[in-house]
């Protein structure tokens, strides 16, 4: 029998790194400013009416997400949104297609549930696009369960609806279901494609404010699916949490009411960001990069030597992280995060083409 998985190594790695003085390995917006949240002291209370949802937090998250409240399941984060969400899809020994590269906290989820884990190929001389036909050639009657990422990480690629749907057919024919985490996907900002939730009934959708948002402590994630899994949802959490923190269900509450201006200034962020990458990295015969239109991370190929080696020389002499794309099943790639502050960002990348320049 395959050990029981009990661990994200990837999640112990990402906790020790934040000290880091230029953190390119972050997929997330830097921490957007509490001051500039108009949260008020009586706005807030330590607990509150939150019996399998807070109502004033479903209202807004209905409006935000354009679908009934009791399509909505509010959860801590993407993490236990993914984790609840997985487990009330599958369970032990039935398949979970996952696509490779991919997230490994969702892989090791799917371990830990005791699922069959098998992975479909995203290719980097594709840009990462999916092909439906790899999907479908591992389709068995045990698979229960296709997942992805919109935006996908590490690339950042965005996947269109002509192919999610063509997705949703192949799960509807063998009675499976379709989990696209959107953790991702509002930063395509002004063309944000509408969720894949408005697809079908095989899809079930993951998401959160932590990443584009930059408010990953308020930890407001959630699941969108039909309301016969949203209560099943409901049922399962009762098992991990009692109640939920209020005060920060409170403040997501507020952070909702103003998420155009916080949308505006992750915007700004990350445009700024892309075109420094651009200017810098473009140039560099010693990398390979697909340069995303949207999304907070890319993911370049090093195309000789070793990213383990960068890594360490990054982190030795430079006081800089990289992802490295071991963690996402690609170790020649490494995951480059454009969320931090403009200036932090270029010193960065500056300090990784000195790391490069002086690699063997
Ligand atoms: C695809 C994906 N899903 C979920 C998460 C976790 O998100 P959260 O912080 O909302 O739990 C991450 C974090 O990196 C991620 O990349």
């Amino acid at each position: 029998m395959t050990p029981r998985v009990m661990e994200s190594r990837y999640m112990q790695w990402a906790k020790q790194h934040v000290h880091v003085s230029y953190n390119l390995a972050t997929s997330g917006l830097m921490s957007y400013p509490l001051s500039r949240l108009p949260v008020r002291l009586e706005d807030l209370e330590i607990t509150g009416n939150s019996f399998y949802g807070y109502l004033p937090l479903q209202e807004a998250l209905a409006r935000h997400c354009s679908i009934g409240a009791d399509r909505i399941f509010a959860t801590l984060g993407t993490s236990l949104a993914n984790h609840i969400a997985m487990a009330v899809l599958a369970g032990p020994g039935d398949e979970i297609l996952i696509e490779d590269p991919g997230y490994e906290l969702i892989v090791a989820t799917a371990g830990y549930l005791g699922a069959v884990v098998r992975r479909f190929p995203r290719r980097p001389e594709a840009n990462y696009q999916i092909d439906p036909g790899d999907i479908a050639s591992r389709m068995s009657p045990r698979t229960k369960l296709i997942v992805v990422t919109n935006l996908h990480n590490p690339s950042s690629a965005l996947t269109s609806e002509e192919t999610l749907k063509e997705i949703g057919a192949i799960a509807r024919r063998s009675g499976a279901r379709v989990l696209v985490d959107e953790v991702y996907l509002d930063a395509a900002f002004d063309i944000t494609p509408r969720s894949a939730v408005h697809l079908g009934e095989e899809f079930v959708i993951t998401n959160s404010l932590t990443k584009v948002y930059g408010l990953s402590g308020l930890r407001c994630g959630w699941v969108l699916a039909e309301p016969s899994l949203i209560r099943r949802m409901w049922l399962l959490n009762d098992l991990f949490e009692n109640i939920p923190p209020h005060a920060t269900e409170r403040m997501s509450v507020i952070a909702l009411e103003h998420l155009d201006a916080i949308r505006a200034w992750s915007k700004g962020i990350l445009d700024e960001n892309r075109k420094c990458a651009k200017e810098l990295l473009a140039p560099r015969e010693d990398l390979e990069c697909f340069f995303p239109v949207y999304g907070t991370v890319m993911f370049p190929r090093l195309m000789h030597g070793s990213v383990d080696t960068l890594y360490q020389h990054l982190l030795s002499r430079h006081d800089t992280a990289i992802a490295p794309g071991e963690f996402f099943g690609l170790p020649d790639h490494f995951r480059l995060g454009l969320g931090g502050t403009p200036e932090s960002f270029r010193t960065g990348v500056m300090r990784l083409c000195a790391a490069l320049d002086s690699l063997p």
